[in-house]
């Protein structure tokens, strides 16, 4: 683990710079924030809205899942199902640079696309005073990727993240330069041997040495390289997908997406009636789980326009449709 002195919290920030991030946290706008390792883009993750933002901030052109910042392992366990290795690992490592992905909980309240849909969640304590501060007067998990926009390295200062999201977060926290500087590592508890997806702040000999051997790389192709954001599973629901549907079938579901649906499928849920790309994301992970079941013969999807988060909502779409294994 790298770690040699604490953050230091700038003189700027007061209880009151604090109680107003929390407040636009909690009125579902973006702020970013200092974690010990690098700069968060934090919004509230039980707000399917405030997520979609995140995305649209940092112009991915894919929807993957985020890490969920949390206050304590009594927090985290409210939101996934442990077992012997997470807790064992939670204990050793945390509060600190390591994210474990853990089997969402059946009740979880944090938004579906903030997990791209899966059924895990990644999950990690900062141990920065500042983060742990916020989340606390938040009161409720923070999804926070990565401050940069895509394609960028992660910012390790205020500065670094004012020069590529001014103007599109509501607010930045200034805690200094971070003190890890590379982003947590990432540890997939879903399965029966725990697997590296990403090396950070926490090396993986340390954490072999708590709960035995991981294995490495993608579940979908080990001789992949691994890289942040390379994460290959994705959600992919049970009945096929006719995208760029201008009809409907009477034994289709229908996913629409503007002020115009074709008439005739047995069910219609709409990504946005008014044609807000934003929304359509707030709303794609849960309205393709609430079409999937076996009464429908496909779930028929509207032409999705190719342009801001457009482009990331078809490529989760392209990747639901496409033929599996
Ligand atoms: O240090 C960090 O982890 C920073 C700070 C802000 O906490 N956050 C960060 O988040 O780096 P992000 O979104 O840039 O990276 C998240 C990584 C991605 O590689 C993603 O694929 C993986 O975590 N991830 C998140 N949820 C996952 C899940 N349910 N299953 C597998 N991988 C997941
Ligand atoms: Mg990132």
């Amino acid at each position: 683990m790298i770690a040699e002195h604490a953050p230091a919290v700038t003189e700027r920030l007061t209880p009151a710079d604090l109680d107003r991030a929390a407040a636009l946290l909690r009125a579902g706008a973006l702020v970013a924030f200092p974690t010990e390792t690098v700069y968060g883009l934090g919004a509230d993750a039980t707000d399917d809205a405030a997520v979609a933002a995140i995305f649209e901030a940092k112009a991915r052109p894919r929807f993957n899942p985020l890490i969920i910042h949390v206050i304590d392992e009594a927090a985290a366990r409210r939101l996934v199902r442990f077992d012997e290795r997470a807790a064992q690992l939670a204990q050793r490592f945390w509060p600190g640079p390591l994210s474990l992905v853990l089997p969402r909980a059946a009740d979880c309240p944090v938004s579906l696309l903030a997990s791209a849909g899966l059924d895990s969640l990644a999950l990690r304590i900062p141990a920065h005073p500042l983060p742990r501060a916020l989340i606390r007067a938040v009161g409720r998990p923070i999804a926070a990727p990565s401050a940069n926009r895509s394609g960028r390295v992660s910012p390790t200062t205020a500065e670094h993240v004012l020069d590529e999201l001014d103007g599109r977060i509501a607010a930045v926290l200034d805690g200094g330069p971070c003190r890890v500087g590379i982003e947590s590592t990432v540890l997939d508890l879903t399965g029966p041997r725990p697997r590296l997806l990403r090396p950070g702040g926490v090396g993986a000999e340390a954490l072999e040495e708590a709960i035995g051997p991981l294995e490495r790389g993608d579940a979908t192709d080990a001789a992949a390289p691994r890289s942040p954001g390379m994460m290959e599973s994705h959600y992919a629901p049970s009945l096929p997908l006719r995208l760029g549907a201008t009809k409907a079938e009477p034994t289709e579901a229908l996913l629409a997406f503007g002020p115009r649906a074709p008439r005739g499928a047995k069910e219609v849920r709409w990504l946005s009636r008014r044609g807000d790309l934003v929304e359509a994301a707030a709303h794609l992970f849960a309205a393709l789980r609430a079409l999937d079941r076996l009464e429908f013969s496909a779930i028929a999807v509207m032409p999705i326009p190719e342009h801001g988060l457009g482009l990331a909502i078809n490529d989760r779409l392209r990747r639901a449709a496409a033929p599996r294994p």
